[in-house]
């Protein structure tokens, strides 16, 4: 009886399109690891030291792009790397002024190792050149560098994987203007957890640097009727970039 069901429960994600069983839940990505420092503060009230592990990352010991992808192609921690067939690491120039950030490669990128080469990304290119803007001017990448598996949304902890080397892509490109391309990517660079509705349009300083979240192009092809506000942020990024 047991059995019966549990090969219905698998048909039935069959049928659904699932095409893999990976644990969602990210591992500690640097619990353990000899990079996990150990931070030593005196307690306020009773003078006693209370000791904190950080598990982070001795992340700026990358000291360029080319260090910080051959780190994340050897980041073993996170399950989604196991069904993704190319690493998407971004692309673009160091010093670009406008940096863009999405969420994670499609099916596409992940067949070409280029971030937003499919429908959507011909959607934002479209958005970029509207503004007069060409896509080879500026630096795109994703919170997370590989496909989440049947395009699913990539999980808490798969994010909270990741922002360390998002982080440090920041530092790295170091651009003027920094776009968060949909809720995935606001939520996870402002920890902010309103939705894009709230965020979009408003600009936010993310360590210094002019931040403005924005719908992703995705969506705006299955809700044309929100271009109206996507071209509002379009020209605050224009006009951002004139003043720079
Ligand atoms: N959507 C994203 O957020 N990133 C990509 O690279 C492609 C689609």
């Amino acid at each position: 009886m047991i059995k019966d069901q549990n090969i219905s429960f698998l048909e039935w994600h069959l049928d659904a399109g699932a095409d893999a069983l990976l644990e969602e839940k990210a591992q500690n990505s640097l619990k353990n690891s000899s990079n996990a420092q150990v931070k030593v503060n005196r307690n306020q009230e009773n003078n006693d030291f209370v000791k904190e592990e950080i598990n982070y990352p001795n992340i700026k010991e990358y000291n360029n792009l080319e260090e910080l992808k051959i780190a994340i192609q050897s980041f073993d921690r996170c399950n989604i790397k196991k069904t993704a067939k190319n690493l998407v690491f971004g692309s673009g120039k160091v010093g670009s002024k406008l940096m863009l950030i999405g969420e994670a490669p499609g099916e596409e990128e992940d067949i070409s190792g280029e971030p937003f080469v499919g429908a959507a990304g011909k959607l934002l290119n479209k958005m970029l050149n509207s503004i007069g803007i060409n896509r080879s001017e500026t630096y795109i990448t994703n919170i997370i560098p590989w496909r989440p598996p049947g395009n699913r949304k990539p999980s808490i902890d798969e994010i909270e994987a990741f922002k360390p080397f998002v982080y440090r892509h920041i530092e790295l490109v170091y651009p003027k203007i920094l776009v968060l391309v949909g809720g995935s990517a606001a939520s996870a660079i402002l920890q902010n957890d309103l939705g894009i509705t709230r965020l979009r349009g408003k600009w936010f300083k993310f360590q210094e640097i002019d931040t403005l979240p924005i719908f992703h192009p995705a969506y705006l092809l299955r809700q044309p009727s929100q271009k109206k506000q996507a071209w509002e942020d379009l020209l605050k990024i224009k006009d951002k970039i004139e003043k720079l």
